[in-house]
């Protein structure tokens, strides 16, 4: 087990997402690359935690990749869902240490926008309640937005993350706007006693502000790094992106 406990409580932990091992696996229908081989080396190599999206479709990660991961990881694991009876059911079996409900549209090519946990709250709330009696630690994947934030305080999750697509896609003025809604929103999720998380389109290049707010205890990150360890391997891809996490937390 790689993750350091830093008793200041500033370590920023550092979630890979293996799906796009498997999206390579599948699309020539073999059993190779491995989703389980890379988060065990994404796990020796610094990674605080595994993330996998079972999707509707099965587009990358499978049934048996999540009772594989469920029982090989040493660090926490963290299973992505849509908020659909099926996906209960699954997670339920397995008990994970953490589920984060997405949004999902099957047309999509990766998760478009954040849960309106605001509009869903009576389909989700039995949801959250049963999740959180099985021990699971329950986040929502939600838009940096106080009335998600709201949504997240009165369905009693501990953990939001906060969508940063949009922050990853647009540049300059546009940008630091979004970075500025991210950060408040990080603030505000924590003073309500809700632990901010973020994700989704980070890179090397535009991870450092967002590693820097200080209240987020956790970034998700997936198809850059598999990306990136084609050209690194993935472990240096994965110790690349610790190093700029820590750098921009202080801690280098
Ligand atoms: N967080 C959540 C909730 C996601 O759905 C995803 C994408 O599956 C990520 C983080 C990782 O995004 P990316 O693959 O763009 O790094």
């Amino acid at each position: 087990m790689t993750a350091m406990a830093d008793q200041s409580g500033r370590h920023l932990r550092l979630g890979v997402n293996i799906d796009h091992v498997a999206t390579i696996r599948n699309a020539r229908g073999a059993s190779y690359p491995d989703p389980v081989r890379a988060a065990l080396l994404a796990q020796e190599a610094g990674a605080d935690g595994i993330t996998a999206h079972l999707r509707e479709d099965r587009r990358h990660i499978t049934d048996k990749d999540i009772a594989r991961l469920s029982a090989e990881l040493e660090i926490p694991f963290n299973f992505e869902m849509a908020a659909t009876q099926e996906m209960l059911e699954i997670a339920l079996r397995h008990k994970p240490h953490a589920v984060c409900l997405v949004p999902e549209r099957r047309e999509e090519r990766t998760t478009e926008g954040g849960l309106d946990a605001a509009g869903l709250h009576n389909h989700l709330a039995p949801m959250v309640d049963r999740l959180g009696e099985a021990g699971c630690r329950v986040s929502l994947f939600i838009e940096a937005d106080p009335r998600q934030i709201d949504a997240a305080l009165r369905l009693k999750v501990p953990v939001v993350e906060l969508h940063t697509g949009k922050y990853c896609e647009v540049e300059g003025p546009e940008q630091a706007a979004e970075l500025r809604r991210i950060t408040d929103m990080a603030a505000l999720a924590a003073k309500n006693g809700i632990e901010p998380h973020a994700g989704h389109g980070l890179t090397y290049e535009n991870v450092a502000p967002i590693a820097a707010i200080p209240q987020v205890a956790e970034l998700n990150i997936g198809h850059f790094l598999i990306g990136e360890a084609i050209f690194l391997g993935l472990r240096d891809s994965v110790a690349q992106m610790r190093k700029l996490m820590d750098e921009a937390r202080g801690q280098a």
